[in-house]
């Protein structure tokens, strides 16, 4: 029954071929994830390695910034862009996270317990599991996280097209395009198609060699480059009127401040009262030993360090804010995670706090060394921004919005694949409605994911989706 259906589907794409060009079956849309390029630094890139950007740009939307969850690490993004949510409502806190009931580390997806399924316990459902659920072919491109079964669904991506930042490599989105677009011209007509692609190096440019590097301006212009393929091969395959591309980034990367490097172990007159500390640089969890929160906390509080450059001018913010848990801002909408330690040391953008002796993970400690730039702090510092740029069917031509939030983003997407979330998200379209072409806000979602059209789908996805039903 299944190889039946899959051979008459098949048959009939061999019939109508490529070139009498049937309609799609709805817009479908592509996502370049572009690791660490900050709003600040595509502004002041030179507009000769721009080339691509302003091609879409001139045919799209650009937003001033995006703008990403505290704390502007990795992790915390790349779930907030998959479930539309704060970090408290889908708990990813922070790159590297202690769990006090087990016992065990989360290390930036490199570590040995991090496949456990306790990090990943009551995750809204991320987008390619929303966008998979609904019969739409879902393609991963060193997504983070992508190829991770999520209840009912497993997106089938190869190994080597799986995110690891255990290999330094910069990943070749290049060589992969020809094949995306020539598959989302093909199959259009029966199924709509998410394509999420991830490009690490600009980011690892600048971690390795810092802002003014030949490495960097070799990265921005590989950046340009494939934006500039992309929108090559969208025009190729006839994809414009019904594929939409979006070029973002999860935050950006600053410099860390040589001579505002602070050591916690001078704040702490007996380090033996400190069980372990969770992540450096910009922010830092403290878990004291039982008994002892208030007393660690009294003496990271009035430590000399920070309280000298912090007290005198008080234009200035703070080098360094201590919290406890329970007293974090409301509005970093993070505070009721869990996995946040019971003090939490937070840095001014630049500023970094060290550990040299207390207890913390091994990953933690190799990563962070000889790094120029970093991430974590305030998610509303101008150098902490992302980039946000579109187009296709679903948006205007040549218009600019102030800024849009990475929350905005799954609502987005869902919006134009026509489909609905079973949460509701934080963000919204409110910031982006301008931009959008007419018509938009008429649309329906239809819930079409009949059993015939899914297990024909399933057979026919070449390098797609992979649904196991588990009745
Ligand atoms: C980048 O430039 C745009 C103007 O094109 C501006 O709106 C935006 O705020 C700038 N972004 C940052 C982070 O400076
Ligand atoms: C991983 O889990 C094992 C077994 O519970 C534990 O012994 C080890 O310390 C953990 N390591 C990390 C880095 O979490
Ligand atoms: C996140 O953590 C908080 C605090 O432990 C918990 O109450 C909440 O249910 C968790 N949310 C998810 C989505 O796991
Ligand atoms: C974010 O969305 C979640 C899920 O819809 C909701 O539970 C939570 O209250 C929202 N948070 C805020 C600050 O609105």
């Amino acid at each position: 029954m299944l190889r039946a259906l899959a051979f008459t589907v098949l048959s009939i794409s061999l019939v109508v071929g490529e070139n009498s060009s049937p309609p799609a079956k709805g817009q479908n849309v592509v996502i370049l994830l572009i690791d660490g390029y900050g709003a600040e630094l595509f502004n002041r890139t030179n507009s000769a390695i721009r080339v691509g950007a302003e091609a879409l740009l001139t045919n799209g939307v650009k937003a001033g910034y995006l703008r990403p969850v505290f704390p502007t690490l990795t992790y915390p993004n790349w779930f907030s862009l998959a479930t539309g949510l704060y970090v408290e409502s889908h708990n990813f806190t922070s790159d590297y996270m202690y769990d006090e009931e087990h016992n065990i580390y989360f290390e930036r997806d490199e570590g040995p317990n991090d496949t456990n399924h306790i990090w990943w316990e009551g995750l809204p459902d991320p987008l390619w599991y929303t966008v998979g659920k609904a019969n739409i072919d879902v393609h991963c491109y060193w997504f983070g996280s992508c190829h991770r079964p999520h209840r009912d669904l497993i997106v089938q991506v190869p190994k080597p097209r799986r995110h690891n930042f255990k290999n330094h490599d910069v990943v070749n989105v290049f060589n992969h395009l020809e094949g995306i677009f020539k598959h989302v011209k093909k199959y259009q007509q029966y199924k709509q198609q998410l394509v999420l692609l991830r490009y690490n190096g600009i980011a690892n440019a600048l971690r390795q060699f810092g802002e003014e590097s030949d490495a960097i301006n070799d990265a921005l212009s590989n950046a340009d480059v494939l934006i500039r393929d992309i929108q090559e091969k969208m025009t190729q395959h006839e994809l414009l009127d019904s594929t939409n591309l979006i070029v973002l980034s999860d935050h950006g990367l600053m410099e860390i401040y040589e001579d505002e490097k602070y050591y916690i172990e001078d704040c702490i007159s007996d380090l033996s009262l400190i069980q372990r500390v969770v992540n450096s640089l910009s922010i830092m969890m403290v878990y004291p030993v039982e008994g002892n929160t208030d007393r660690i906390f009294f003496e990271l509080k009035s430590c000399d360090q920070w309280l000298a450059l912090g007290d005198y001018d008080s234009e200035e913010s703070p080098v360094v804010q201590i919290y406890r848990k329970e007293e974090l801002p409301d509005t970093l909408y993070w505070k009721h995670s869990r996995n946040i330690g019971p003090i939490v040391l937070i840095a001014r953008p630049g500023a970094a706090i060290i550990s040299r002796d207390l207890p913390t993970n091994e990953v933690l400690e190799t990563h962070y060394r000889d790094l120029h730039v970093h991430s974590g702090w305030d998610n509303h510092n101008p150098e902490m921004q992302g980039i946000f740029m579109a187009r296709g069917p679903a948006f205007k031509p040549n218009e600019e919005i102030p800024s849009i939030s990475i929350i905005d983003i799954q609502p987005l997407v869902l919006n134009i694949l026509d489909i609905e979330s079973k949460h509701t998200a934080n963000g919204s379209l409110e910031n982006i409605q301008g931009v959008l072409t007419a018509g938009w806000e008429d649309r329906t979602a239809t819930d079409d994911a009949s059993t015939t059209s899914f297990l024909t789908a399933a057979c026919l996805t070449v390098v797609g989706t992979l649904v196991r039903h588990l009745m």
